[in-house]
């Protein structure tokens, strides 16, 4: 069996990008029985940029509520909240004095941000680090990411091979991450990338008249509703290619080509296909949401499962170092 780890970001609600890009390929992938899947919340990894304690519970809660509600099996698989796993944070201190300084000002994702290098914070500077925690805490084998990712697993391996060469043995198993080359891109209401940090995404939970609102915004040219129209170049139609049934995509582009269709036409047609292919989840995220204790007991039986590995990496890591009685 294949050990399959994940480090799932908890910067905000989930939206439709994240859902198509993210986390049904992720769902779908952990439904693969020769594999065993461990996705956590990467809530500690969230603090290097968000510092809002009551938004990172909300957020937090968001997501795994999201993952639940879209057919993540937590019981075959572990889900948890990396927080509440300690041995992330013991780990990731012990990996920071594996991990030379021109490795982490090398980083890309720090690199990004050295311009004003007032906004960066020691955390952030040495995010890899814990990222790295995260991975070899695990004994994972395979870790699914995007290509912007690429940099952190390389240095996972590197820091790594320090610590076992020190040990003198493969204490810590090497990765392998798994590229995603082929990630969908969902253009948000203006065309550009659906981001949260456009404030361009659709959230698909929200309640049935802001969904339809936000589906109204998406943004169409001034193509009068009697000519034909080039589906190809409608946000509009793209979401809802991603979304429809190939047969309803194919009777969109006819409406659109042979004109007295118009993009509301379209935006209603978009907000109904979500409302019904969305439909039990949003049931079940409300339900979660609501269910304050229930989501709490799912990550904490997730919790316990992930513990009990962590230990025993960190039991053997600590012997190395003298850290044990
Ligand atoms: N850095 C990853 C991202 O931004 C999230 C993450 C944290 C992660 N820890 C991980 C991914 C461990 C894979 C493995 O997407």
């Amino acid at each position: 069996m294949a050990r399959v780890l994940t480090g799932i970001q908890s910067s905000g609600r989930p939206h439709l990008g994240n859902i198509l890009g993210a986390i049904l390929p992720g769902i779908e992938l952990s439904k693969n029985p020769e594999n065993e899947s461990f996705f956590f919340i990467a809530d500690l990894h969230s603090l290097t940029s968000l510092k809002d304690g009551a938004l990172r519970t909300e957020y937090v809660r968001a997501v795994a509520a999201a993952w639940l509600a879209l057919g993540f099996d937590y019981k075959k698989n572990v889900f948890w909240r990396q927080s509440r796993v300690q041995e992330h944070t013991e780990l990731a201190w012990y990996l920071n004095c594996f991990t030379p300084f021109p490795m982490l000002a090398n980083a890309t994702s720090f690199k990004e941000k050295s311009e004003k290098l007032a906004d960066v914070n020691a955390g952030l500077f040495t995010y890899p680090a814990l990222q790295a925690a995260d991975i070899l805490l695990y004994d994972a084998n395979i870790i699914p990411v995007g290509k912007d990712q690429k940099q952190h697993l390389e240095m996972t391996k590197d820091i790594a091979n320090r610590f076992n060469q020190l040990a003198g043995a493969e204490i810590l198993v090497l990765p392998e991450p798994q590229i995603d080359e082929a990630v969908m891109t969902v253009p948000g209401i203006d065309g550009q990338k659906m981001s949260k940090s456009y404030h361009n995404y659709i959230d698909i939970f929200v309640p049935e008249n802001e969904l339809k609102k936000i589906t109204k915004k998406i943004v169409s040219d001034s193509t009068p509703l009697e000519d034909p129209k080039d589906p190809d170049a409608d946000i509009t139609f793209k979401l809802y290619s991603l979304v429809a049934s190939p047969s309803d995509v194919a009777a969109m582009r006819q409406n659109y080509e042979k004109g007295g269709y118009g993009y509301g036409h379209a935006k209603q047609a978009l907000f109904e296909c979500l409302l019904e292919k969305f439909a039990e989840p949003r049931r079940i995220f409300n339900y979660y949401m609501e269910n304050e204790s229930e989501l709490e007991n799912i990550l904490t039986e997730g919790e316990e499962k992930a513990r009990a590995i962590a230990q025993q990496t960190i039991t053997k890591v600590r012997k190395i170092l003298g850290f044990s009685s």
